[in-house]
């Protein structure tokens, strides 16, 4: 049965597919929590206390991103041949702000907690690309008024982004893989939930190590996203063309 056979594929990834390419996750010991706290950083409430800290700690890692020496790893480049190769239809929904899957030629992304190379005015909700430092007395660039310029980015306590296209998705795939992430964030933290209440839908995790959501994947498997990603996506690809 063709539909079977390649179903149409929903890849959740989070910053442990990006932990290769130098950029830091969150929740590992030397992760970014364990040097800020996220209440004074990525909460409306931290950038109303003070925003200047805020702009701050997200100039830091914008800088860090285009730095030269970052780039897609393995994992990414293989995620883009799936998409290539795949007969049925590949989405990326993925928790990072960074750019490395559109990098490495990922087309049909959505990222879901918003993207640390666009700004979003908080005066007329205009949204740009933005690779400068950003600061409170900046002027919109559409607008042209200071003062309301912030990270086109998915704080805590807000909606992420294209919910709607996320659960279109999930609903209609046949298999579900969860790539470097801890499980920790909700919505995304269910998203396994919601395709197992469908019942025909495959579920398989890829971290470093088990997740907080590993016990609802029906598979795990364990290792490096640059190993692990990339011999997984080669056995798929196999299995279609069989
Ligand atoms: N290969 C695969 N997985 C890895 C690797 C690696 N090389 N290195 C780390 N990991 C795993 C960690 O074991 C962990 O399970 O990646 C996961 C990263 O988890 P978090 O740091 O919690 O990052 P993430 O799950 O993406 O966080 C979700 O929380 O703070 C918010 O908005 C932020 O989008 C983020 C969300």
């Amino acid at each position: 049965m063709e539909a079977a056979k390649s179903p149409s594929i929903v890849v959740l990834t989070g910053a442990g597919i990006s932990k290769e390419s130098g950029l830091s996750t969150f929740r590992d010991k030397d992760g970014i929590w364990a040097k800020v706290a996220l209440e004074d950083v990525a909460t409306p409430e931290g950038f109303q206390r003070d925003p200047k800290r805020v702009h701050a700690f997200y100039n830091d890692r914008r800088r860090g991103l285009l730095a030269a020496d970052i780039c897609p790893n393995a994992a990414h480049v293989a995620l883009v041949e799936l998409e290539d190769r795949w007969p049925g239809e590949v989405l990326i929904v993925t928790q990072n702000i960074d750019n490395l899957h559109e990098r490495a030629g990922s087309k049909n992304v959505i990222h879901m907690h918003g993207e640390l190379l666009k700004a979003r005015c908080g005066a007329c909700g205009s949204v740009f690309d933005c690779n400068f430092d950003l600061a409170l007395e900046l002027p919109c660039l559409a607008c042209m008024r200071a003062g309301g310029l912030r990270p086109h980015v998915v704080w805590f306590g807000e909606m992420p982004f294209e919910m709607d296209r996320i659960y279109a998705g999930l609903d209609a795939c046949g298999l579900f893989l969860s790539i470097g992430t801890s499980g920790n964030v909700y919505p995304a933290a269910g998203f396994v939930q919601e395709v197992r209440g469908r019942g025909s839908t495959q579920t398989i995790e890829l971290n470093i190590e088990p997740s907080e959501g590993r016990s609802f994947f029906e598979e795990q498997r364990y290792g490096p996203a640059t190993e692990i990603v990339p011999a997984y996506v080669k056995e798929l690809l196999k299995k279609a063309s069989a």
